[in-house]
């Protein structure tokens, strides 16, 4: 059958009919090739006439953008550190991924680098506790950078003058104790980690808001010694419970750990993360519900991996004395100068091997409703 149809095909390709349609192609193709040397002498051309003065490596820069204007290639030093301008390329994740895990082996940095937080979005569609967080960032430019992941159907339309303008990233769809939900956060971190000058990575959702002003989060995340990823083992049916034997020997019982899905973490973990090809098709395979991969993947891995980096505990507040499989959501009743007051005095904690009441940086989670006495109470009990 197929050797009968190769056959037909051979024969079409000498039928008479065909013969005008051949010379056409055959036109074209000189043109084609006339064009291609003109273009080529022109370009010679330009890069002689323009610019003799120039050193050789600015003169193929020239050259390139009079003839091809449209495309962005790395040529001069600026090229390779600039962050990318538009958030949303036509990388698939694995190549995205790949990209993500260069690191460059000389650790000096051949510039002014100045570290930026890459605060990262996972949310469904809107943020709307979008107001309180443009107050947060307000004058920090230059130090924060933005990325927001959402369900791939939601259109954001947020204004030029907001800093969530046009932050969206390619995303897909995550559901929640799903991979997805972890592919989703691997790919907040690979996009972020295109910027050069991210250094730490922060994991929030739409019901996040910020306990303290800039300044002391900036300086808090930067000048701590670990990284704040909660991660524990905790004994039980929700703990060890949801531990699975088929993940040995790259896991192990007395390796798994627990933790809340939002993290902090700096670019070496963020790059671990990103690279991981061992532990991912285990936690993949085996740690499906009611083994909720966001609680025990990244927790683990890092704990196996770089147990010396990391403090253990996560920045993020959050309230299950309510009891139940989710934590409490506050609304506009719930919030006032004694609900955060509650919040600082709830723990006391180490930093840096220090103790100190200062513990967490962010809380979760805040309904819509909470916006307007959050703005109300901002500048008198969180600071900006
Ligand atoms: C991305 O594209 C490459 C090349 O087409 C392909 O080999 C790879 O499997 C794709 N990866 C994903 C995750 O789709
Ligand atoms: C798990 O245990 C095996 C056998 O004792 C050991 O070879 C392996 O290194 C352990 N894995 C980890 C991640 O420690
Ligand atoms: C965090 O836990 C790991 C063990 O999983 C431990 O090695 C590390 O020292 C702990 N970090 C801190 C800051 O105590
Ligand atoms: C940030 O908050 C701290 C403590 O609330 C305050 O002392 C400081 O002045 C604030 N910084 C700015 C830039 O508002």
């Amino acid at each position: 059958m197929a050797e009968e149809g190769k056959d037909s095909a051979v024969t079409l390709r000498i039928n008479p009919s065909r013969v005008l349609p051949l010379r056409l192609l055959q036109f074209f193709l000189v043109f084609l090739a006339l064009g291609l040397g003109v273009s080529v002498f022109s370009m010679y051309t330009t890069k002689y006439y323009k610019v003799q003065n120039v050193p050789p490596i600015t003169q193929s820069v020239t050259a390139e953008s009079v003839t091809k204007p449209c495309f962005e290639e790395p040529s001069s030093f600026e090229g390779w550190i600039r962050p990318p301008t538009k958030l949303l390329h036509t990388m698939n994740d694995s190549e995205l991924f790949w990209r993500a895990s260069l690191v460059p082996r000389i650790k000096h940095y051949p510039f002014k680098r100045i570290p930026k937080i890459a605060f990262m979005f996972l949310t469904k569609g809107p943020l709307p506790l979008a107001p309180l967080w443009e107050r947060f960032f307000k004058g920090h430019e230059g130090l924060y950078s933005i990325y927001i992941h959402s369900m791939p159907s939601y259109e954001a339309d947020f204004p030029p003058s907001s800093v969530f303008y046009r932050r969206q990233i390619p995303s897909q769809i995550a559901e929640w104790g799903r991979m997805s939900m972890c592919d989703a956060e691997r790919r907040l971190l690979a996009n972020a980690l295109l910027d050069v000058s991210n250094e730490w990575f922060i994991l929030l959702s739409e019901s996040c808001i910020p306990l303290s002003n800039f300044s002391i989060v900036y300086r808090y995340i930067s000048r701590s010694r670990y990284s704040f990823l909660g991660s524990f083992d905790e004994p039980g049916p929700y703990g060890r419970g949801r531990y699975n034997r088929n993940m040995a020997p790259e896991v192990n019982l007395t390796d798994w750990r627990k933790g809340p899905q939002w993290f902090e973490i700096n670019r070496v973990l963020a790059v671990k993360i990103v690279e991981d090809a061992t532990y991912y098709p285990k936690f993949e395979e085996f740690c499906r519900p009611a083994c909720y991969v966001d609680e025990h993947y990244f927790q683990t891995m890092l704990s196996i991996e770089t147990p010396h980096l990391l403090a253990n505990r996560s920045l993020t507040y959050v309230d299950w004395s309510r009891g139940g499989a989710h934590p409490a959501t506050f609304g506009k009743a719930d919030i006032s100068k004694d609900f955060f007051n509650k919040i600082a005095e709830s723990k006391t904690c180490l930093y840096n091997n220090q103790p100190t009441t200062l513990c967490f940086l962010f809380a979760r989670k805040f309904a819509p409703s909470a916006l307007e006495p959050l703005l109300e109470l901002a500048s008198e009990v969180l600071g900006f």
